[in-house]
This record gives structure tokens, C-alpha cells and sequence, in this order.
């Protein structure tokens, strides 16, 4: 049986690269809130394979990170009974879809993006046509399932915005008259205090799993040691932690790091400054620690259990690309219908 939708029910869908390690931001900023939203509101999250090519991969370790990154998000809460977890490459509708919305996304809008002016840098002739047609890409997994939440990280939001854009494109192009828009406009869900969780090394920099310097970012696989030595070492000022958000704002490593703090807790970053201010770091940092290693720890070893069985990861991935195809046929379908396709 497949699942029809309508355009009035809520339903998240969110992804995460399978490329490297993932790290603190990726953890404050997406899975955690990933987790508390998927209690209430019918979830769809992917790893999403088919963005990882936009630039090269070595394959064996692509196809290790897709089972590290499963691992990581089964780990941290994701309940794959409740929700749908699958790998995107399985589900063939959102290159199809992806194909549909090349063709009615304009190229002034993709030449906006930022994220792809950051990652191709200067080698801008050299950079794939993928790495630059990603956010059509994106726009197909969020409207594949008429999705209406997207809980990312502030970086995603341009994109999520260019999704709107291609929906109310495709909407006004194809939806027939007098019929409600085939597409509703997916919002962004930019949740809790972590929203850009900063390098550690640099507080104006994004924390990021492509940073050459791995003292840079909290990865998820890190030990107690490695985590505390990280934290030691962050890259800090000689002041005491001030009384305002205003002082705040100038100090971009104490930011980072209380926001950092605020996030691990839950508590608003109003709080835990009242918590901290007039407090020098060698005070702060030891319980930053400590609140690190007592969140994070349990996720490593429960990921460790995890992958000592990957054919067990692979049912999992399974069973959701079963599921993700039941609500993504009938909509694709419908869609090749609307421009004109004979199915
Ligand atoms: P990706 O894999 O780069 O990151 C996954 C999620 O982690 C968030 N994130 C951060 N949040 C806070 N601070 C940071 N330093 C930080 N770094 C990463 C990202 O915002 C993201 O939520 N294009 C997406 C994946 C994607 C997707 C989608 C997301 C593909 N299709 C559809 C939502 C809906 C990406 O590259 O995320």
C-alpha cells in the first residue's frame, strides 16, 4: 500500500552527509534536535550519499562512513521503529526529481548560494556541475515527501529557502487551476543555542568535518582523553567571562563555547551566562568537560556496538528505503503527470 499525502500534514525530513566524521555541530545543530522533534512529528532522515560525490570520494571509505554515519544517528536517538532512516542513493526518485527541478530552478538563483561559492573557492571552473546543482538536489529530498520541517543548522537555511523558491516555481507553473499548489513550502526548524557551533581553534570559523585541523572539531568517535585535551587546548581570551550578551558578542571563542555549554544542558544561553559570568575559564572549561564526555560518551560506545554488525546496519537502511519509497512513488508519480510525462 502506498502512503498518498496531503499538503496539511506535518512531516520532517532531514539528511546528513556520509563524508568523514561527524562532529559537535553537526550533533547540536541537527540529530539532537532531530531526536526531540521526532516525538511529535512524523520523521523522515536520510544519509545522503548522493550529495557526498559532489565532491571525490575514495568508495571504500564512503561506503564506511555510510555505516559510521547510520551508527551515529541510531546512536544518538533516532528511533528507526518510529522513524524512517535510509540511505538516499536507494531511493531512485530524488535523482529523478532531482532532474525535474533542474529544469525549473534558474541558474541566477543557484548562483546565490553561498555554500558553493565557500567550496569551491578559487577552482570555482573546476568544481562539478553536482557541487553546484546540490541545493536542487536538496530541494528534491525535503518535496520528495512533501516535507514541512526541516530541522538543520543555520548554514542549510539558504538552501531550505531555494527549496521554497522551486516549490512556488513548480506550484505555479504545473498546479492546474482551481486545484490547491501541489507543493506546501517546507520551513526551516533552526532549533536550540548551537545553531553554528564554531571551530575551536578559530571562533569565526565554522566548525567543519573538512578542517584540516582535527584539534578544530569534537568528533563523535572521540575518547574521554581526546575530547578533554581538545577542550583544554581551545583556543580561548584572558578575560573572565562577562555579564552581558553584549561583551559576549565581541569574544567569538567564549560565545562558542557557552553556546556550546547552553546546548549540552538544554538551558538558554541567557542562564547559563548568568551561571558563568565573572567566572575565569580554568573554572568553566573543566565543567564544559565534564557535560561533553557525560553526552557524548555513551553515543561513541553505543556507535561502537553498533558497527561490529553492519549487516545488521544494512536491514536497518533496508527496511527505511522501503518505507521512504512508499510515500516518494506516489508523489513523483504525480509529479511526472503534472509536466506532461506519459506514466
Ligand atoms: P551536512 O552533512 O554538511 O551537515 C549535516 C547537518 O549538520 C549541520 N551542521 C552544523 N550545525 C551547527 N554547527 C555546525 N558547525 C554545523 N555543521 C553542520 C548542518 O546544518 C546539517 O543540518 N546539504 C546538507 C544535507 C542535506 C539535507 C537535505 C538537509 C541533503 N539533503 C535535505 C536537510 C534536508 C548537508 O550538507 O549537511
Amino acid at each position: 500500500m502506498k502512503n498518498e499525502i496531503t499538503n496539511n500534514q506535518k512531516r520532517i525530513f532531514s539528511g546528513i552527509q556520509p563524508t568523514g566524521n561527524l562532529h559537535l555541530g553537526n550533533y547540536l545543530g541537527a540529530i539532537k534536535n532531530w531526536v526531540n522533534l521526532q516525538r511529535d512529528i512524523p520523521s523522515i532522515f536520510s544519509i545522503v550519499d548522493l550529495h557526498a560525490i559532489t565532491v571525490p570520494q575514495d568508495p571504500m571509505k564512503l561506503r564506511d562512513s555510510i555505516h559510521e554515519v547510520t551508527a551515529a544517528i541510531i546512536a544518538s536517538g533516532v528511533d528507526v521503529k518510529k522513524s524512517i532512516l535510509f540511505n538516499q542513493s536507494s531511493v531512485k526518485e530524488h535523482t529523478e526529481l532531482a532532474w525535474i527541478f533542474n529544469c525549473v530552478c534558474r541558474i541566477g538563483w543557484l548562483n546565490r548560494m553561498t555554500q558553493f561559492k565557500e567550496k569551491a573557492g578559487k577552482n570555482r571552473e573546476k568544481a562539478t556541475v553536482g557541487l553546484y546543482s546540490y541545493p536542487v538536489l536538496m530541494a528534491a529530498d525535503i518535496l520528495l515527501y512533501k516535507a514541512t520541517h526541516v530541522p538543520v543548522g543555520e548554514d542549510q537555511k539558504q538552501h531550505i529557502e531555494l527549496a521554497r523558491d522551486i516549490a512556488s516555481a513548480f506550484n505555479s507553473m504545473f498546479t492546474k487551476e482551481n486545484e490547491e499548489d501541489f507543493f506546501s513550502l517546507p520551513e526551516p526548524q533552526i532549533l536550540g543555542t548551537a545553531t553554528r557551533v564554531m571551530s575551536l581553534r578559530d571562533g569565526t570559523k565554522k566548525m567543519s568535518k573538512s578542517d584540516a585541523s582535527d584539534a578544530s572539531r569534537i568528533n563523535l568517535t572521540d575518547t574521554k582523553e581526546q575530547i578533554s585535551n581538545k577542550i583544554k587546548k581551545a583556543k580561548t581570551d584572558p578575560n573572565p567571562l562577562p555579564e552581558t550578551m553584549d561583551e559576549l558578542k565581541s569574544r567569538p571563542e567564549a560565545l562558542n563555547l557557552l553556546n556550546i555549554y547552553a546546548a549540552l544542558s538544554s538551558q538558554t544561553i541567557s542562564i547559563t551566562l548568568e551561571q558563568f559570568s565573572g567566572k575565569g575559564f580554568s573554572h568553566f572549561k573543566p565543567l564544559l568537560i565534564e557535560l561533553a564526555v557525560e553526552t557524548l560518551s555513551p553515543i561513541s560506545s553505543e556507535m561502537r556496538v553498533l558497527l561490529k554488525d553492519t549487516k545488521e546496519i544494512d536491514k536497518i537502511l533496508k527496511i527505511g528505503e522501503e518505507k521512504a519509497k512508499n510515500i516518494a512513488e506516489p508523489v513523483l508519480k504525480k509529479v511526472k503527470n503534472l509536466v506532461g510525462f506519459i506514466n
